[in-house]
């Protein structure tokens, strides 16, 4: 069966682009998109998006990826520093997870410094820019790849 990404995106990361471009760059959401479905294909494995504003809309996609997904990437933006209903989502679903930010929530201020996440996934890419999706992608497929070993 063919392996299945699922990549989310948290609050705010639509505006990507025009977001405070000097943190986040001038990639828009639709870009990284593209080249993640890009990367997708060039490894052989189907990825799909997501991305809501709303933290119940991210636990009703966690939770629909249960059985169905191998991977998931989520950077779930603020909600990364407080929301235990989406960690406790991704800890519910037993899903290897990879945790992005795009730019270095430890070099920011102190709200930022501490992910809520970070104990229930399998590895976190922090301040890379927009490449980190990608380096994500390819770890994350990695990590399949050598669980099956
Ligand atoms: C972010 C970092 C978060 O602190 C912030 O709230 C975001 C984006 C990042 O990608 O660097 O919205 O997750």
């Amino acid at each position: 069966m063919t392996t299945k990404v699922l990549v989310i995106h948290g609050p705010n990361l639509n505006l990507l682009g025009r977001r405070e471009p000097q943190v986040y760059g001038s990639t828009t959401l639709e870009e990284i998109n593209l080249q993640l479905l890009c990367e997708a294909e060039k490894a052989g494995v189907e990825l799909e998006t997501f991305q809501s504003n709303h933290e119940g809309a991210i636990v009703d996609c966690i939770q629909r990826a249960f059985r169905r997904i191998d991977l998931i990437i989520i950077n779930a933006a603020a909600f990364t520093h407080y929301s235990y209903a989406i960690r406790d989502a991704v800890a519910a679903v037993h899903i290897p997870t990879i945790e992005v930010h795009i730019s270095n929530i430890y070099q920011r201020e102190d709200f930022r410094h501490h992910s809520v996440l970070a104990p229930v996934v399998s590895g976190q890419v922090t301040g890379l820019g927009v490449i980190g999706y990608v380096l994500a992608l390819q770890g994350g497929l990695n990590l399949l790849v050598r669980k099956k070993e």
